[in-house]
């Protein structure tokens, strides 16, 4: 069986060259895509960024395994995608959207789903991206899955996704403090959040508040 030894380490390092490949390509598509939606808002790119690394943070405190995680990755910077579908004069519509519009808006998690679905190794996260606005008590969109039913990477979007809106500034309106969005964020854990994913999340969010403050141009003496 002298063979063998050679034969098993040719294999594990062809298994590495792919798994190189298709790290390399993941993170291609991640960065034209990332680009993509800068063309688009400008803001998202931050946003994106931000959610990425909190929704990392957050996966790892709940033990997610690394391919998990990986898809974790992907579903937080690109959950918003599909809103290239949506039109500038609703995405950019200061104040509120009527029902019509926000039934249109409410589409960009499909839009995201459909395009993502098509690119090998992109599928899992792409139906994460696909329900990260479903609601904890079965009252989201598009499928209105609830609790366990809901993807955990989906989960944890959904949460730092909505922290993340609430405290950062757009051109109309004001981030909301800390301590307000903190208590939004724990009055509707349970219905519109999963718990846990918020009692995590909140675990850590202080000491992030700072560099997201000084980013996103809110008052940091609100925020600490
Ligand atoms: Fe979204």
């Amino acid at each position: 069986m002298e063979g063998s030894p050679s034969f098993g380490a040719l294999e594990c390092l062809r298994i590495k060259q792919l798994e190189e490949q298709a790290s390399a390509f993941r993170n291609s598509v991640i960065c034209a895509f990332n680009q993509l939606l800068d063309l688009k808002d400008l803001n998202t790119g931050v946003h994106s960024t931000r959610l990425a690394e909190w929704g990392m943070r957050v996966g790892q405190e709940l033990g997610l395994e690394e391919a998990v995680l990986q898809n974790l990755e992907i579903a937080a910077l690109l959950h918003d995608i599909g809103k290239v579908g949506i039109p500038d004069a609703i995405l950019r519509k200061p104040g509120r959207l009527d029902t019509a519009e926000y039934e249109l808006m409410k589409k960009h998690s499909e839009y995201g789903w459909a395009v993502l679905r098509m690119l090998p190794g992109f599928e899992r996260a792409a139906l994460d991206i696909l329900h990260h606005h479903e609601s904890f008590d079965g009252r989201g969109y598009p499928a209105g899955l609830k609790e366990n039913e809901i993807p955990i990477v989906s989960r944890i979007v959904c949460v730092i996704d909505a922290f993340d809106a609430m405290v950062s500034s757009r051109p109309y309106r004001q981030g909301l403090p800390y301590e307000e969005a903190v208590r939004r964020l724990t009055e509707a854990s349970g219905t519109q959040f999963d718990p846990v994913v918020v009692q995590c999340f909140l675990s850590f969010a202080q000491a992030e508040m700072a560099t997201v403050f000084a980013a996103a141009g809110t008052s940091v003496s609100s925020a600490l």
